[in-house]
């Protein structure tokens, strides 16, 4: 969701008025995902590396996301959205830890739609994460170390029981991934749009959707 701080800025607003129109934007891209029969849409939210901004931004955008929750619940029912998390999110605060264990557990049995909101993530910890853990399955004796394939991997990435993204959308014409999935997006189809995340509407989405089915996907084959 990059570029709420420019979309903020180029307005002459404080860069949480960005924020706040970034969360505002979920609700009619989730809408669209739905309607386009798309099933799983990550969100990159919050990086390992953003608790490097300053204090009042990180406090705020945690108001934020508690807020978004309360406000979308009806909405995330209304559509069948189901909300997920992937990262380090037992380091939030304890209030947004609570509203987001409230609403993952509100809209656990929903089904058009999985939202992922990748929060406290960072791609190269989940894959620091995987390799501690076949590490400890491997000394315990649970795993022969010669037998450790990318499934060993796949399958403690926090993203095990989701396929792999088939597209990537980075808004605000970045040219890089950000910490961001490193191995789930080896074979994802990239679209990169100068349009600042607040401005991207369910009309980019289609698209960003219609430029992917043009695309020729062969992984690897010819
Ligand atoms: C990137 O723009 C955006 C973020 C780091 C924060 C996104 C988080 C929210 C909108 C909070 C609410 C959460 C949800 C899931 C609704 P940037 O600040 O890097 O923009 P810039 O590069 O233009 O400064």
């Amino acid at each position: 969701m990059d570029g709420n701080g420019r979309w903020a800025r180029h307005r002459g607003l404080p860069r949480l008025k960005g924020h706040e129109q970034g969360a505002a934007n979920v609700r009619p891209i989730t809408e669209e995902c739905v309607a386009q029969g798309v099933e799983f849409l990550t969100l990159y939210a919050f990086s390992t590396e953003n608790w490097k901004r300053p204090g009042e931004e990180v406090s705020g955008l945690w108001i934020l996301l508690g807020n978004f929750l309360e406000l979308e619940l009806p909405t995330m029912m209304k559509n069948g959205i189901r909300l997920r998390t992937i990262g380090h999110t037992h380091e939030l605060p304890e209030e947004a830890r609570q509203k987001l264990s409230a609403t993952i557990a509100a809209t656990a049995e929903n089904k058009a739609l999985t939202l992922i909101l990748a929060l406290n993530y960072s791609s190269r910890t989940e894959l620091a994460d995987a390799a501690r853990s076949i590490a400890e399955d491997a000394r315990s004796g649970a795993l022969d170390p010669a037998t450790i394939t990318p499934d060993a991997i796949q399958s403690r990435l926090y993203t095990s029981e989701y396929p792999d993204p088939d597209l990537l959308i980075r808004t605000s014409g970045e040219m890089r991934l950000s910490n961001f999935m490193l191995w789930q997006l080896s074979y994802a189809e990239f679209y990169i749009t100068p349009k600042f995340w607040p401005d991207f509407g369910k009309q980019d989405l289609r698209a960003a959707i219609a430029e992917f089915h043009k695309r020729e996907r062969r992984f690897g084959g010819i």
